[in-house]
Parts: structure tokens; C-alpha cells; sequence
């Protein structure tokens, strides 16, 4: 009996463990940004330094800078922005989009995303890595709709006014990358681009020029 109570015991500590290991050993760790990004974040500022204003952040106050072509504005509180997220595994994104704006095609490496509409309609869908299943969903003022981890994913506007939207994410570097860019912003060649897409040359030097991209 004794022995299985000790059993009990241990499966509860061993279950509850990847709970607890990161939590409550200390209250926070604002970034020191001088410090440096590691896997784990970045060190902590010495808490007597920290203050309440460390704790709030008014960069979503209003729309980020408008990003063409998609006619999406982005305001970010990552832990680069907002460093009293570090170590917490949360941080947000104001998401604005013009008529016909469009969040295109990215990922998250390192976050599952939420996203909740605060006004207008906005299409929202990811594409699962091991089916390459599509979900795809329209969501409206009040809607959330939920990213797992690493998908690639977007959102356009599908309404006739601006959309706004938060996301949030599980993670407060959740690292941001975007297919358009990977493949036509950069000096990649043109014949590579080809070559690993089998997407024509003339389409990919048409996309080079729209995304500033060379070679
Ligand atoms: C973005 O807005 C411009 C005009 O401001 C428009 O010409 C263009 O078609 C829009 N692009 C998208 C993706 O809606
Ligand atoms: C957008 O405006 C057009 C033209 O006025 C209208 O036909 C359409 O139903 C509107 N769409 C939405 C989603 O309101």
C-alpha cells in the first residue's frame, strides 16, 4: 500500500513538473535588451530597477506602419518592444487591414497564435504540415480563431472596412516569417527560385520587383 502511495506520489511530481519548473522560482524577468537573445530569453534586469511603467506598453494604442502591398499596418509588443514579457511566453500583435488587405502567407516558429477580431471580417485559415489539409474559416467582430504552432497561416480582409484584429501568442519571441519575402526579397536567383518552386521566371522576376528583391 505504502508503496503505492509513494508511486502516486512520485507520478503526481513528475506530471506537475514541466508546470511548475519554469513558474514561480522568481515573479518576472524584464529583459536587460544590453544583455543579449539566448534560447532561453534574455537575462534579467536586476528588480530593483524595474518599475510599474516596465509593465505597460502604448504601442498598440494605434495602427503600425502600413506595410505595401499588403495594406496591413503591424504594431508588435514582443519581448523587443515590450521586454516585460520575457520569460513569460506571451506577446501581441495590433493587426489593421485596409479593404483588401492582407496578412500573406507566414509562420511562427517559436508560437501558437490567437487571433480576436475587434472590428470588421477578416478570412482566416492555416494549412496543416502533415496533410497539408486547408482550414479556413470567415470570422467577424468577436471571433477568435486559433493558429497551432509553426503552420503556415494568414488573414485578409474580407470585408469593406477596416478590420482590426489581436493576436496574441505563446510565446514572447514568437519570430515572424514571411513566404513573399523568403522567396522574392532577397538575392536568391531567379533561376533558383525557379528551380525550387517551378514557379516560372517571368512570374518570379515580376514578384522580385514588387518585393524589392535582386539577382
Ligand atoms: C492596396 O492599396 C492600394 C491603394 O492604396 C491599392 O491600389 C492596392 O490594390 C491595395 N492592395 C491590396 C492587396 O489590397
Ligand atoms: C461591399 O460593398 C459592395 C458594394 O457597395 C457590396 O456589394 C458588398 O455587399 C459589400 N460587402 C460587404 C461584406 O459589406
Amino acid at each position: 500500500m505504502a508503496k503505492i502511495e509513494l508511486l502516486g506520489a512520485v507520478l503526481l511530481t513528475v506530471m506537475l513538473l514541466p508546470f511548475s519548473s519554469t513558474a514561480l522560482t522568481q515573479d518576472f524577468c524584464v529583459a536587460d535588451m544590453n544583455g543579449g537573445d539566448t534560447p532561453t530569453g534574455y537575462i534579467c534586469r536586476a528588480p530593483a530597477t524595474v518599475t510599474s511603467g516596465d509593465f505597460s506598453y502604448h504601442g498598440l494604442a494605434r495602427p503600425g506602419t502600413l506595410i505595401r502591398p499588403f495594406n496591413v499596418s503591424l504594431a508588435s509588443a514582443f519581448v523587443g518592444q515590450f521586454p516585460a514579457v520575457n520569460g513569460l511566453g506571451i506577446s501581441a500583435t495590433r493587426v489593421d487591414l485596409l479593404p483588401g488587405g492582407v496578412v500573406p502567407l507566414h509562420t511562427h516558429p517559436a508560437g501558437s497564435e490567437l487571433l480576436f477580431v475587434l472590428e470588421g471580417s477578416l478570412s482566416a485559415g492555416f494549412i496543416s504540415a502533415e496533410s497539408n489539409s486547408v482550414y479556413i474559416q470567415t470570422v467577424n467582430k468577436g471571433d477568435l480563431f486559433v493558429f497551432p504552432q509553426g503552420l503556415l497561416h494568414f488573414q485578409y480582409n474580407v470585408g469593406n472596412t477596416t478590420a482590426v484584429a489581436l493576436a496574441a501568442y505563446s510565446s514572447s519571441n514568437p519570430g515572424l516569417q514571411i513566404v513573399d519575402y523568403a522567396l522574392f526579397r532577397n538575392r536568391l536567383p531567379t533561376a533558383v527560385v525557379n528551380k525550387v518552386t517551378f514557379i516560372s521566371e517571368a512570374e518570379v522576376t515580376r514578384l522580385k520587383a514588387l518585393f524589392a528583391g535582386s539577382g
